[in-house]
C-alpha cells in the first residue's frame, strides 16, 4: 500500500529533507584529498545531530554508520573506512536522518580534485537522469514514467542503470511502497496522487549493470569493476505541476 502524507507529515520529511542536504553542502565544502571516508562519517553524524535530526541509516539493519560513502566502482552502500580520498576519485555520499519520526534521504556524487573527463560525463549524465525522472513526478503520470525516463537518458549516453537496487517510498519508514525503479517501460505501475512522498535514486554504471555485494555484507560494487555515480532526492509528488524537492541544497 502507498501511504499519501498529510501536509503536516510532509513539513516533517521536509525537515529530514532539508538537514541530509545541509550535511551535503558541509560536506562538499570540506571534501578533498587525504581524507578518510570515515571523517567524512563523523562530520555527517555531528552535522544531522546538531540540526536536531537523527541518523537514519545507523543501526538500520546494523547498518554501522551515518553515511554511505561509495568509491569509484562501489556503487552504494560504502561503509565509511580509514580508506583516504585521492585526487581523480568519485565519491557518492548517501545521507539518511529523521526527524519526528519522519525519514529524508538524498544522495550525491562528487569528484575529488580533477577527474577524468568520462567519469565527469557519468556524474553529469546520472544528475541529469535524476532530474528527467523528477520531470515526470507529476500528478496523473504513472510511476514507471520516471524510470523510463531515468533509462533512457543514462543509455542514450552509452552508460547502464544498475537494477539490483531501486528507489522507494518514504516517510515513517526509509523504504516504502511503492519501489521505484530506474528502468522499465513507460505507462506502467500506479498513478502519481499528489502527497506521495518518494525517494529516487538512479545508480548508473559506466559498464555492465551487474553489481555485487562485498563480504562485508554490504558494500555493492559493480561486478565489472567499472566506476559508478549515485544521485537521489526525496520529493513530494504536488497536486498540481512539478514535484517537491525536498533535499535540494537551499
Ligand atoms: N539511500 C539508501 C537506500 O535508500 C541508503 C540506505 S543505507 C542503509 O537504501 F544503511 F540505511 F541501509
Ligand atoms: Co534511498
Amino acid at each position: 500500500m502507498i501511504i499519501l502524507k498529510t501536509s503536516d507529515e510532509i513539513e516533517c520529511i521536509a525537515q529530514a529533507s532539508r538537514i541530509v542536504a545541509e550535511c551535503q553542502k558541509v560536506l562538499i565544502g570540506l571534501i578533498k584529498p587525504g581524507m578518510s571516508t570515515l571523517a567524512l562519517d563523523k562530520v555527517t553524524e555531528e552535522c544531522i545531530r546538531d540540526l536536531g535530526g537523527i541518523p537514519a541509516f545507523k543501526g538500520y539493519r546494523n547498518y554501522p554508520n551515518s553515511l554511505c560513502a561509495s568509491v569509484n566502482e562501489e556503487v552504494v552502500h560504502g561503509i565509511p573506512s580509514h580508506r583516504v580520498l585521492k585526487e581523480g576519485d568519485i565519491v557518492g555520499l548517501d545521507i539518511g536522518a529523521i526527524v519526528q519520526g519522519f525519514y529524508g534521504d538524498g544522495a550525491v556524487t562528487v569528484a575529488i580534485g580533477e577527474v577524468d573527463s568520462q567519469k565527469v560525463l557519468l556524474i553529469d549524465v546520472t544528475r541529469e537522469a535524476l532530474q528527467k525522472g523528477l520531470e515526470q513526478a507529476i500528478v496523473g503520470n504513472r510511476l514507471s514514467d520516471i524510470s523510463h525516463a531515468i533509462q533512457e537518458h543514462v543509455e542514450r549516453h552509452g552508460f547502464s542503470v544498475v537494477r539490483d537496487f531501486v528507489g522507494h517510498g518514504i516517510g515513517r519508514q526509509l523504504h516504502e511502497e511503492p519501489q521505484v525503479p530506474n528502468y522499465g517501460k513507460a505507462g506502467q505501475g500506479p498513478r502519481l496522487k499528489a502527497g506521495m512522498a518518494l525517494a529516487i535514486e538512479p545508480m548508473v554504471n559506466m559498464g555492465k549493470p551487474g553489481v555485487k555485494v562485498l563480504e562485508d555484507g554490504w558494500t555493492a560494487v559493480t561486478t565489472d569493476g567499472s566506476w559508478s555515480a549515485h544521485f537521489e532526492h526525496t520529493i513530494t509528488v504536488e497536486s498540481s505541476g512539478p514535484p517537491r524537492i525536498l533535499t535540494a541544497c537551499a
